[in-house]
């Protein structure tokens, strides 16, 4: 399933320079697939010691990839490696990140936290550059409310581990203009991703399903109905799914997917999307799951 990306050169609103805010699990991604399709990409983080993590997976999965589109042809590989990492440089200053085509924001999933980095980005970016949030399920009209030019700003929200999986929902808000919807699908396609299109609604198409699934899964855990490996065997080998529930929230990051579900129930009020305990529990002690070592399951 993985693409390497067509050229987008054919087009005026081409984006070729693009800035990717946070450099955790999915901005390393996003960054990748940038720099893999030729793209100019500048990585912002606050913390300096995750750029240099993501600089180190974004190593090791462009290998990955690599490998895949060149079998066996060592010297292609190794080309394909070092121009895709040399076409990303990283900087804890935003300033660094501001003049460019295209801005993905991928920060921790909180409203408060990315309002003020798009207000921040605001004055600094030129009007040409256009603005999205990878936001998981918190409203993107809201993470926008306080920027001037929201007729050039949507959500592009892709899906772990970006490198591999082939799905791009981009959000069209009521104030999106046409010409910045069309540049996202472009850009998208650009990036080798198969675009959908939703409206701003909690949770866009995948999370709205995914949520009640992932929660309903840790209820289950939590009465007792059966163990956590039980639970995920039964939906790989029942239901065809590549990964268990558990599997996947640990994956996903459990602090991630607490606020994710806590975005959706303060939008949709749905009981199902309601603080679990365990979950709850398992975030205060520090058990995010792959990226801290442990999470439902333990890892090294
Ligand atoms: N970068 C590049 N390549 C990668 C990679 C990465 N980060 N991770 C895996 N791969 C490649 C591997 O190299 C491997 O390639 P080959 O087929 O050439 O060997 C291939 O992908 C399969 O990987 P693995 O053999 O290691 O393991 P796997 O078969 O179990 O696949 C997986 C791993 C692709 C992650 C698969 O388990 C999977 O699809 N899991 C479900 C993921 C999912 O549901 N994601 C969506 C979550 S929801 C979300 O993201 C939205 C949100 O807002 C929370
Ligand atoms: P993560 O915890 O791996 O990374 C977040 C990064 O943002 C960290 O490196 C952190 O240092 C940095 N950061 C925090 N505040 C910042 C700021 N003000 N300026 C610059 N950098 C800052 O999280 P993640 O899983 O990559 O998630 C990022 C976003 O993508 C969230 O909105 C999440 O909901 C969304 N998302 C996550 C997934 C997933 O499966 N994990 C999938 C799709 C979308």
């Amino acid at each position: 399933g993985i693409t390497r990306g067509f050229s987008s050169s054919a087009s005026l609103n081409a984006v070729k320079t693009v800035t990717v805010v946070g450099g955790g699990l999915m901005g390393s991604g996003i960054a990748q697939v940038a720099a893999q399709a030729g793209q100019n990409v500048t990585i912002i983080d606050i913390n300096p010691e995750l750029l240099e993590k993501a600089q180190k997976s974004i190593q090791t999965n462009l290998t990955r990839v690599g490998k895949k589109l060149y079998k066996g042809d060592e010297a292609k590989i190794a080309d394909f490696v070092k121009e895709s990492a040399e076409r990303i440089r990283v900087s804890t200053n935003l300033e660094d990140g501001a003049d460019v085509d295209l801005i993905v924001e991928a920060i921790v999933e909180k409203l408060d936290v990315k309002q003020e980095l798009f207000n921040k980005l605001d004055v600094l970016s030129p009007p040409r550059t256009i603005f999205a949030t990878n936001t998981s399920c918190i409203s993107v009209n809201a993470i926008g409310a306080g920027i001037q030019r929201k007729d050039r700003y949507g959500g592009l929200h892709f899906f772990n581990p970006v490198p591999v999986m082939r799905l791009l929902e981009v959000i069209k808000c009521d104030s999106t203009s046409e010409e910045t919807y069309q540049t996202m699908m472009e850009w998208g396609k650009s990036v080798g991703k198969t675009c959908i299109t939703c409206k701003d609604t909690p949770g866009f198409v995948v999370n709205r399903l995914l949520g009640p699934y992932s929660a309903e899964a840790i209820r289950m855990l939590e009465r007792g109905d059966a163990s956590k490996e039980d639970i995920d065997i039964g939906m790989k080998l029942g239901a065809g799914l590549p990964m268990g529930p558990f599997e996947l929230a640990d994956y996903t990051g459990l602090d991630t997917n607490r606020l994710a579900q806590q975005a959706l129930y303060s939008m949709t009020k749905n009981e199902v999307f309601a603080p679990i305990e365990l979950l709850e529990k398992m975030v205060a002690e520090g058990k995010y799951g792959i990226k801290s070592g442990e999470g439902f399951y333990k890892y090294n």
